[in-house]
């Protein structure tokens, strides 16, 4: 659904590997109007900011202060001109300003079927240990709006897959990242035309 002379530009924050980026730049990349347009990251020596190099895709990195006091990070959203923000594995809380210059165009993806095991120190492989531990007897992904909160904002879209005895937090953590990279560009490819259908 192309709707004439409208884009969306996404921009991805990041800290840690990238894969997730990666598989979005690759499914946006040769869209005729969904672009991965910039990736911003915390710190400056974050893989992710490797891989964003050698695809061309511009790239910031950003401090605490900058962050919580984001007039210039809206500028720089703005000067790429930045309609939907993209947390993949972005560790921060949002401040109340940022969300607010984007309501529900901030999109994050948690590895975990919320509201079980998110919230603060709930990432990577945190996670998968909990879940192990706890014996479930599924895990998942979710991919929910961002709020003020760690996990807490509403959910988008969930997919499960099953946990076996013989699972390990590394074996679920490879099930779990196969879940985000299939489904989370797809996701997003939704989010952005609701996005554009609603620009005035
Ligand atoms: C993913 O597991 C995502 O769910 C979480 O952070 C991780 C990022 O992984 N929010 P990568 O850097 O995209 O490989």
């Amino acid at each position: 659904m192309q709707v004439k002379g409208k884009e969306i530009n996404i921009c991805v924050f990041a800290s840690g590997a990238g894969s997730n980026a990666r598989k979005i730049w690759d499914y946006f990349n040769n869209h005729p109007y969904i672009h991965l347009s910039l990736i911003i990251s915390n710190k400056p020596n974050a893989p992710v900011l490797q891989m964003a190099t050698l695809y061309n895709i511009p790239t910031a990195t950003i401090c605490r202060k900058d962050f919580l006091q984001p007039a210039n990070l809206l500028k720089l959203l703005k000067h790429h001109a930045i309609d939907m923000i993209v947390l993949a594995g972005f560790l921060w809380l949002l401040p109340k300003e940022l969300i607010a210059s984007y309501p529900e165009k901030i999109i994050n993806i948690h590895p975990s079927l919320l509201p079980k095991f998110g919230g603060k120190g709930m990432y990577g492989m945190n996670v998968h240990r909990a879940v192990k531990n706890s014996g479930e007897k599924e895990s998942g992904i979710t991919i929910h709006f961002v709020n003020e909160e760690y996990d807490k904002g509403s959910i988008i879209f969930q997919y499960s897959c099953p946990i076996e005895t013989a699972d390990t937090p590394e074996t679920i953590s490879k099930k779990v990242q196969a879940l985000e990279h299939l489904h989370f560009p797809k996701v997003l490819e939704i989010l952005a035309n609701k996005i554009l259908k609603e620009q005035p």
